[in-house]
């Protein structure tokens, strides 16, 4: 117990980001079968390209037959046949060739959640692929944009259904020189679905009472996985730290993640790294929002742990599901036997993020969130919603005014959230999705910095966002 208190405090930050960090005690020197991991990374894609700096990947959507749950099989969609799909990797500077192919019996198309690149590149439901077809998504990750992200389809009304079907899957975009040592990295997709009893998944139909919460709530699921995979296990050594890349790939469950008995330093958010660590106890992960996160292994050694997702009121009162206040175990953290690491330094600065200047701001606008529906209008393709100007620095006040939580994403642009209810934000990050809870509002400055073309703005719950709780931004 003594030794256990003592790592606790030797872990400490460094007080540069020079070259003063202590060598790593990762575990593996004595690492035996019984201590591997359960919890697998999903494969990376093979690259077929040898021209440098140049990732050219083949992805295919179509219909596969999976074991998702032991014991049963499930017909699914999957990319590549794998749920989740494979692992996009690139390094900032990298020109991506990704060659699509629906296999799907319906149109769809993939988005690149995140990522900064042109619009006619973006996945959107302007660019749909028909069952059948082909595209090729071209795009050069640009300097700065390091980070954790992921790909979805994104086709009119049916990226929902298409998301529960299988199709996701993550891309982690790596710096030029990367602040933080080497370490343990993890990826942890996150996902919920249901089944039948016959291992098929359970969408309720429309206007069934079934489906009229889902279309309410969000359809969330009582089977929770991460990266596919049911309550998987990974290792740590006391002293050891890990580096975790969080993804909320749900369609509507927002995670409330804690690891009781510990904290968490959370590192990057949706645009990547902060500009400092953070110590938190717990983190709010709403529907495409992405973490990083330094887990440290403060347990004694043999302990064990579990990661949770603790309950969170985000519903209307009135179909707010009956377990809704349970929390539920995620993934199991098994101390090895090991005698504790050496501690590990991390840096205090990750990176310096620019600040967008409130006064260099032309445009302000005002969108309310309501029950489906944004401005009060639903989606409408053949509607400009927001026009804006190439370059042009905006600040916009996004206001739910209904009792349940809407995450609000903006597709191509990362912006720095400047307050929430009108208290300021502490810190600066880039940030793609934010969640408004309940009658709060937030305000957030972007800069349309390139890229013209028609992006989507919407409720990152799949249920509203496909009943019509999005608009259409153009840039020129
Ligand atoms: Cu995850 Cu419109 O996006
Ligand atoms: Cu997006
Ligand atoms: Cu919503």
């Amino acid at each position: 117990m003594i030794r256990w208190k003592t790592l606790l405090f030797a872990f400490a930050w460094s007080t540069s980001t020079g070259t003063d960090f202590l060598p790593l005690g990762n575990g593996n020197s004595h690492a035996d079968v019984a201590t591997q991991d359960t919890l697998k990374n999903p494969p990376t894609f093979v690259n077929q390209s040898s021209a440098p700096r140049t990732i050219e990947v083949s992805l295919t959507a179509a219909p596969a037959r999976l074991a998702l749950q032991p014991g049963k099989v499930t017909d699914v969609w999957a990319y590549n046949g794998m749920v989740p799909g494979p692992t996009l990797e690139a390094r900032e500077g990298d020109k991506v060739i990704i060659h699509f192919k629906n296999n799907l019996p319906e149109t769809s198309t993939i988005h690149w959640h995140g990522l900064h690149i042109p619009a006619d590149m973006d996945g959107s439901p302007f660019s749909p692929v028909a069952p059948g077809g082909k595209k090729d998504y071209i795009f050069t990750i640009d300097a700065g944009t390091a980070g954790t992200f992921w790909y979805h389809p994104h086709p009119d009304v049916r990226t929902g259904y298409q998301i529960e079907k299988g199709l996701y899957g993550a891309i982690i975009v790596r710096p030029k020189l990367d602040p933080l040592p080497a370490m343990p990295e993890k990826l942890l997709i996150l996902s919920d679905n249901r089944f039948l009893r016959n291992g098929a998944i359970d969408i309720s139909l429309p206007h069934t009472l079934g489906g009229m919460a889902d279309e309410e709530n969000g359809r969330e699921g009582n089977v929770m996985f991460v990266n596919g995979q049911v309550m998987p296990k990974i290792n740590i050594r006391s002293g050891e730290v890990q580096r975790w890349r969080v993804v909320n790939a749900g369609a509507a469950r927002v995670y409330r993640l804690a690891i009781p008995g510990q904290t968490f330093v959370q590192i990057g958010s949706d645009g990547g790294l902060f500009e400092h660590p953070q110590e938190i106890k717990e983190l709010l992960l709403a529907n495409s929002e992405r973490a990083e996160l330094i887990v440290r292994g403060t347990g004694a050694p043999g302990s064990a742990a579990v990661l949770q997702t603790l309950p969170y009121d985000r519903y209307m009162p009135q179909t707010r599901p009956a377990d809704w206040n349970h929390a539920r175990n995620l993934l199991a953290l098994q101390y090895s036997d090991e005698p504790p690491a050496p501690t590990t330094r991390l840096p205090r600065t990750l990176r310096a993020i620019p600040i967008l200047d409130t006064t260099k701001a032309t445009v302000r606008r005002v969108l309310v969130l309501s029950q489906g529906m944004i401005n009060n209008r639903a989606m409408d393709m053949n509607r400009i919603d927001v026009s804006a100007k190439l370059g042009a620095t905006e600040i916009w006040t996004i206001e739910n005014v209904v009792g349940m939580d809407h995450p609000f994403h903006l597709h191509g642009y990362q912006f720095q959230l400047l307050d929430r209810n009108g208290i300021p934000e502490r810190d600066r990050r880039w940030k793609d999705t934010v969640n408004i809870p309940k009658h709060e509002n937030v305000r957030f400055i972007v800069r349309f910095d390139a890229n013209p073309g028609k992006w989507m703005y919407h409720c990152h719950i799949l249920d509203h966002e496909d009943h019509g709780m999005m608009g259409v931004l153009e840039i020129k």
